[in-house]
C-alpha cells in the first residue's frame, strides 16, 4: 500500500506481517516494515531507501501505481541490506537513476551489493540536492546503528528520513504512529537491542535532528511521527544518564535453590522500596530482558553452578548484557552450588566492557539455608545502600 506523508511525498516501501525475527536474533513480536520514501520534486524525483529485497515486489508495484517511470536519485541512508538490498533491482529498472550517499556506505555498498563505481554520486554532510521545489540536506548520523549510517532532511516540508535512528520493528497500516503505548514499547525494544550501545555517540545525532526542528520524523521501520517530540523525548530519556530505582534479576534454576534465593531477594528487595522485574533466562523473551536494560540501576544474574561454571544461559545474558553496554551502574551474581567451580570468574570475564560497580558476589551450597537466607537480606540492603546513595532511591 502506498501511505502519503504529505504533498508529493509517499511512503511506497514494504510491510511485513510475518518475519518473526532479525538478524537472526531480535525478535519482531509485532512484525515490521521496510518503509521507501519516494520525493516528488518539480524537476526530479528521489527513492529514500528501497525495502528487503524478497519485498521488492511490493515496491515496484507501489512505483508503477504511482505511475514512476523515472527516478533520478536513489539516496541511500545506511547500506545494511533491508534498506539497500533493493538497489540492484531497482538500478535495472530506472538505469537513469544515481545512488546517493556517502563516501563510508558506498564502500559497503560495492561490497555487499556489488555496485559499481560509476552508479554513485557521493555526497557529504551539508551537501544538498535540489528536485525541484523539494530540498533534500544530508546530515551524517554516524553509529546508529552502523558507521556509515546518515539522515536526508526534506528541508521545505521539514521531515527528517533518519532511516534505523528512531525506528520500530511494528506492521502497521497507519502512516503515523497512533497507537502510542504499542509504539512507545516497541521503538524502545528496537533502542534497546539496536541503538543501545551507541548511546553516548547518539546524544549527538539527536542534537543535529533537534537542530532542524523537523515537524515530521520518518524512520525506515514502523510508523512515522507527525508529533516528532513523542520519540525525541522517548529518546531523551533513553539516552540520559539516569537510572530508576528498579532492579533486573535474570535467572536460571535447575533444581529449585537458586529460584528459592531468588523469590526471597524479590521480597527483601520490594520490601526496601526497590521495584523488582524477574526474568527466567530459559523462557524469557530476550527483546523483553533488553528492554529492562534500559532504564534498570541493578542487574542480578542468578544461575546454579553446573559443568563446573554458571549455567550457559547465564553466560549468554552477561555476554549480552556486555554487547548492549546499558547505563546500569551494579551488578550482582548469586547462585547455588554443589561443590565449588568457576562462576563468578566466567560471568565477571563476560562482563568486561561495563563499566559497573561489582557487589561481592553470595554463592550458597546447596538449597538455602537460614543464614543464607540472612545473607541475602544483607545483599539486598547492599543494593539498597548503593540506590540511595545514586541518588536513584529516596
Ligand atoms: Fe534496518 Fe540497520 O537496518
Amino acid at each position: 500500500m502506498i501511505r502519503k506523508i504529505t504533498e508529493g511525498v509517499y511512503n511506497v516501501g514494504a510491510i511485513d506481517w510475518e518475519r518473526t525475527l532479525f538478524d537472526e536474533i531480535v525478535d519482531l513480536p509485532q512484525g515490521t516494515s521496510y518503509n521507501a520514501y519516494l520525493i516528488i520534486g518539480k524537476e526530479k524525483t528521489a527513492l529514500i531507501d528501497t525495502v528487503e529485497p524478497e519485498k521488492y515486489e511490493q515496491l515496484e508495484k507501489n512505483l508503477e501505481e504511482l505511475n514512476i517511470d523515472r527516478i533520478d536519485f536513489i539516496i541511500s541512508n545506511h547500506a545494511e541490506q533491508d534498506h539497500s538490498g533493493s538497489i540492484p533491482m531497482l538500478l535495472e529498472k530506472y538505469p537513469e537513476a544515481k545512488v546517493v550517499t556517502n563516501a563510508k556506505c558506498k564502500e559497503f555498498e560495492k561490497d555487499l551489493l556489488h555496485l559499481r563505481d560509476e552508479d554513485f554520486i557521493v555526497i557529504k554532510e551539508g551537501d544538498t540536492i535540489d528536485l525541484g521545489g523539494k530540498t533534500l540536506d544530508f546530515i551524517m548520523t554516524p553509529w546508529v546503528h552502523w558507521p556509515e549510517t546518515m539522515t536526508t532532511f526534506l528541508r521545505e516540508d521539514r521531515i527528517a528520513f533518519t532511516c534505523d535512528f528512531f525506528g520500530s520493528h511494528a506492521a502497521t497500516t497507519h502512516t503515523f504512529a497512533e497507537q502510542y503505548d504499542r509504539i512507545y514499547h516497541e521503538a524502545k525494544r528496537y533502542y534497546a537491542e539496536i541503538m543501545m550501545p551507541f548511546r553516548q555517540i547518539i546524544v549527538r545525532n539527536l542534537k543535529k535532528i533537534e537542530e532542524k526542528n523537523p515537524k515530521i520524523i520518518a524512520p525506515s521501520h514502523g510508523p512515522a511521527y507527525s508529533n516528532p517530540e513523542f520519540i525525541l523525548n522517548a529518546y531523551r530519556e533513553w539516552i540520559s544518564p539516569d537510572t530508576k530505582n528498579e532492579v533486573l534479576i535474570a535467572y536460571v534454576s535447575m533444581h529449585g535453590s537458586t529460584k528459592k534465593m531468588v523469590d526471597y531477594l524479590v521480597d527483601a528487595l520490594a520490601n526496601r522500596g526497590i521495584e523488582v522485574k524477574v526474568r527466567d533466562l530459559i523462557h524469557s523473551n530476550l527483546g523483553e530482558i533488553a528492554i529492562d536494560l534500559v532504564d534498570v540501576t541493578t542487574v542480578v544474574i542468578a544461575t546454579p553452578t553446573m559443568l563446573a561454571g554458571p549455567h550457559p544461559s547465564a553466560v549468554y545474558l552477561a555476554y549480552l548484557v556486555n554487547a548492549l553496554k546499558p547505563k546500569v551502574k551494579l551488578v550482582g551474581i548469586m547462585g547455588s552450588y554443589g561443590w565449588g567451580g568457576r562462576t563468578v570468574d566466567i560471568l565477571k570475564a563476560n562482563l568486561g566492557a561495563l563499566k559497573v560497580e561489582l557487589l561481592d558476589p553470595l554463592l550458597i551450597k546447596g538449597l538455602p539455608k537460614k543464614e543464607d537466607y540472612e545473607k541475602i537480606e544483607l545483599f539486598a540492603e547492599k543494593i539498597a545502600e548503593k540506590h540511595r546513595e545514586l541518588g536513584v532511591m529516596k
